[in-house]
């Protein structure tokens, strides 16, 4: 009996084979469309809502998802891992070279609390543009006239501290070579003349504080005790615009969250960025944007919200519905990385300030933050002074967005044209 006929012949409950075979095969044809239609839908629906920052949200999908890491909380056996050399930034000039226009807010309906990482390519530790100079002398006019309300190291973190100056010592001149002249002792800056030597000890002055006139960022140094907890032990907070270095230093983690009413925290934060922390491993930096709005034009402080030196700040001292052009878009580029030797965790936070009439211009920009801050729960509105400007500035941007449409503006090429944090 031939194969063929032997197809033909057998059966099962009654059924010819044949018929079995055809009825298993077109069931899992249609399977196979079900399951292929479903995942198109998804990634078609999260595609519009442009989320962007999934992986290194979630530790578990990345990392084994147990509290307790493989070595002994508190304990850190210097690394042999050696950041990249930097190449030079392509054509980047202090004179001409402007701010990175982040624009990291996402449309509604729903607003997310997410930890928001992604991965950060080593180039691009530290941002260098030509506002230097103003930050440059913000910073130094902070350190004179607040001095160690703004800055300082505790003992336990000044090996962290000078191992972060001698970082940026090495970064600095590969990265901005224009700009910074490596030295046998430290950093030469030849745009504003500042020699450092950072050799001496004990340093001159405080780590921090230096580190931070090299850059634009602020910084804060993050260390990790027996308790496996990440305490806040150095810093040099000099433009927070919201919140002051003398509230939040020594504290861990959780409480300088938890004081400053960060929303969801509990719920949505603290577990995930506990486990981030204990396992961020020196070779796996990462960022993070964020973005405020701002009711006057001080960088620094934003005097809106109470005096620098009153003892509680709050969003309820702000004027309300202030006229559109003392609206400003305030926006934080953050990076986090352990350094190897000493194992602390850097916390970079540079700030990007700008009028809101000034990025409503940019196309999609005025629809795109109407709809997110349309999005905030009650939560986040109450954090981010919602009350004090929604009004303004909801009209004004709408009136923004309905220009750019009428002059043309194609919204079906948005995601094509920015993708986030832009
Ligand atoms: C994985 C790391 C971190 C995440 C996911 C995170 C998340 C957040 C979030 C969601 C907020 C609310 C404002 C915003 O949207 O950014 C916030 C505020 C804040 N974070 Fe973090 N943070 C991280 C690390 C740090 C570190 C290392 C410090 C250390 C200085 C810090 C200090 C603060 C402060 C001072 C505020 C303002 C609190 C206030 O309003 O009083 N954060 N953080």
């Amino acid at each position: 009996m031939t194969i063929h006929l032997l197809f033909e012949e057998l059966s099962f409950a009654g059924l010819p084979l044949r018929d079995l075979v055809k009825s298993f095969i077109m069931f899992n044809l249609c399977a196979c469309l079900i399951v292929f239609a479903w995942q198109k839908c998804k990634s078609l629906t999260q595609g519009t809502q442009r989320s962007s920052t999934p992986d290194l949200d979630k530790p578990s999908s990345r990392r084994n998802d147990r509290d307790k890491p493989a070595r002994e909380w508190g304990v850190w056996k210097p690394s042999a891992f050696k950041r990249p050399p930097a190449s030079p930034y392509p054509g980047w000039d202090i004179q001409s070279s402007k701010p990175i226009p982040y624009r990291p807010f996402q449309y509604g309906p729903k607003h997310f609390v997410t930890m928001g990482l992604r991965s950060m390519k080593w180039d691009e530790w530290i941002e260098l543009d030509n506002h230097y100079l103003k930050y440059h002398a913000d910073k130094k006019r902070r350190i004179e006239e607040r001095g160690e309300k703004c800055f300082g190291t505790a003992p336990e973190a000044m090996d962290g501290a000078i191992e972060l100056l001698e970082e940026l010592c090495e970064y600095l001149p590969e990265r901005y070579p224009t700009m910074f002249q490596k030295t046998t002792t430290g950093i030469t800056n030849t745009l504003t003349g500042e020699i450092f030597d950072i050799t001496q000890r004990p340093l001159p002055e405080d780590p921090m504080a230096i580190a931070a006139r090299l850059i634009q960022d602020d910084l804060a140094i993050m260390a990790e005790r027996p308790d496996g907890e990440y305490y806040l032990l150095a810093g040099a907070i000099l433009l927070s615009g919201f919140w002051r270095l003398s509230d939040k230093f020594g504290m861990p983690l959780s409480e300088i969250h938890t004081s400053g009413n960060v929303p969801q925290f509990r719920e949505k934060l603290e577990r995930g960025m506990m486990n981030f922390f204990r396992r961020l491993k020196p070779e796996e930096p990462v960022l993070r944007n964020n973005y405020f709005i701002q009711v006057d034009d001080d960088l620094a402080w934003s005097h809106s919200i109470g005096s620098e030196d009153s003892e509680a700040v709050s969003w309820n001292t702000a004027a309300k519905n202030k006229a559109i052009e003392h609206h400003y878009f305030r926006s934080e580029r953050q990076s986090l990385r352990r350094l190897p030797r000493s194992g602390v965790v850097v916390f970079t936070i540079r700030t990007y300030f700008e009028p809101v009439t000034e990025i409503a211009k940019e196309p999609y920009v005025p629809g795109r933050l109407a709809s997110a801050i349309r999005s905030w729960g009650d939560d986040v509105s109450r954090y981010k002074g919602k009350e004090k400007y929604a009004d303004v500035l909801l009209e004004y941007l709408d009136q923004k967005h309905e220009e750019q449409v009428k002059a043309g503006l194609d919204l079906e090429k948005e995601e094509e044209l920015r993708k986030y944090p832009f």
